[in-house]
């Protein structure tokens, strides 16, 4: 088959590395794809959000099946367009899409269907958020209704910083429209974890779990960033964990989203928070993540093709999902300086990959005169597969020091939050 994955950062980069397992892959073609996916798929020059230059290319190359996982594409209409033209597709239509496109959409759903989730109040008046601060209680999540790269979320320790975010959000439009409306939100506390799911509308398939680390500095301090590193599984997503998930949270949702006439097909994410009231739903997101594919993916052992056209198909019931029982560890390498400022254009030097012992997955990375430059914050995902999850953080760092570009700047802790949970629940 002739397979066009849209995107070009690193999760585009784990998931082509596994499409090309599949016996039935012929062709993959990435749209826009980066320098490093370059080794393992054709990449063609049309941006993410180009979706009526994507539909055209994919109408006039036989492809016989799409791969959507970035959110704008997903949110913009991408797989419509793409179905329109005869192409089936993993990924949801627009219609679903909106589950992580608008926040306020997320949480009224939770609301409607019982589906645990943090306390809130919308906004679309800034004085109105503005009153509604001066007694809410501390700290108070502010988050943007729309997309925002993973960035439109602050949490906010005193009344004026809660302010300060509501007027950059509302009126200085930090976030462009998406922080025209906002939402304020109980602060929750407990474990983090990620779990990405296959979805075609009826049947769920939970992947193993994993852990992001979303700040940019080590013990979780610094600014929110898309993630700057992963680990899986996530030890704190224990069996009665994920048999209340998937009871309260899982199926309630994509139950929810048919009755709306919205079936969600594709892989649906749930960012969880542990409370010690259970499972709440902090984020859902439309897609794969981003660094969690980097470590979902190496660890499963059937194939992603077929799964994801089972997907496309409704037919998920009979597919064959496996994952192995080993642990992954992922450290991003990035542009000293993200999610901020950073400067690029630095030459990236990778050993081969069977003598670095770890996959790496190129993300802000492009290709001038047969030479890697680094182009963006995250540069390369570097993720390692052992028994333990300390053998992998310790393959996946060793690997790390022998990769080099000017400005690099990773995380020292990918992984210990994990260990410490381990060590302790042993
Ligand atoms: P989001 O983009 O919604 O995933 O939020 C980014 C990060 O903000 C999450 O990974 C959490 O660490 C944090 N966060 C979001 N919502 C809440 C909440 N209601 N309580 C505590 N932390 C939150
Ligand atoms: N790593 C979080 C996300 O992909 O949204």
């Amino acid at each position: 088959m002739n397979i066009i994955v849209i995107g070009g950062g690193g999760r585009e980069h784990a998931i082509i590395k596994k499409l090309k397992q599949s016996p039935k892959t012929d062709k993959i073609y990435a749209l826009p794809g980066n320098g490093g996916i370059a080794a393992d798929a054709l990449c063609v020059d049309i941006g993410a959000k180009d979706i009526g230059g994507i539909a055209d290319f994919a109408a006039a190359n036989n492809i016989d099946f799409a791969v959507v996982t970035p959110d704008d594409p997903l949110v913009l209409g991408a797989v419509d367009a793409l179905n329109a033209k005869g192409i089936p597709c993993f990924g949801p239509r627009a219609n679903a899409a909106v589950i992580e496109g608008s926040k306020i959409f997320a949480k009224n759903l939770m609301k409607k269907y019982n589906i645990p989730t943090a306390e809130y109040n919308v906004f679309t008046d800034v004085n109105a958020a503005l009153e509604y601060i001066g007694t809410a209680p501390l700290p108070t999540v502010i988050k943007a209704d729309g997309l925002a790269l993973g960035k439109g979320v602050i949490i906010a320790e005193t009344r004026e910083t809660a302010a300060a975010a509501v007027i950059s959000m509302m009126e200085g439009k930090i976030f462009g429209d998406s922080g025209t409306k906002i939402i304020i939100e109980e602060f929750l506390t407990g474990p983090e974890v990620s779990v990405l799911s296959f979805t075609d509308g009826t049947t769920i398939i939970p992947m193993i779990s994993s852990m992001d680390h979303k700040r940019a500095l080590d013990n979780d301090e610094g600014l929110n960033t898309g993630g700057m590193g992963a680990a899986a599984p996530n030890p704190f997503y224990t069996d009665a964990v994920a048999a209340e998930c998937m009871e309260k949270i899982f199926l309630p949702t994509i139950k929810a989203m048919s009755a709306e006439g919205r079936p969600f097909k594709g892989c649906l994410y749930f960012g969880l928070i542990i409370t010690s009231d259970g499972p709440k739903v902090i984020e859902y997101n439309c897609r794969f993540g981003d660094p969690e594919a980097q470590v979902v993916l190496p660890l499963l052992e059937s194939d992603l093709l077929d799964i994801m056209l089972s997907v496309s198909e409704g037919t998920l019931d009979c597919a064959d999902v496996k994952f192995s029982e080993k642990s992954a560890c992922c450290v991003i390498m990035a542009s000293k300086g993200y999610p901020q400022k950073f400067e690029t254009g630095f030459t990236v030097k990778i050993p081969d990959e069977s003598s670095l012992g770890a996959e790496v997955f190129a993300a802000g990375v492009k290709k001038a005169d047969n030479i890697l430059l680094s182009s963006g914050g995250r540069v390369l995902g570097v993720t390692s597969v052992a028994d333990t999850l300390d053998e992998a953080v310790k393959r996946s760092y060793q690997a790390v020091s022998k990769i080099s570009f000017g400005n690099a700047y990773y995380r020292k802790d990918i992984g210990k939050k994990a260990l410490e949970a381990y060590t302790n629940s042993s």
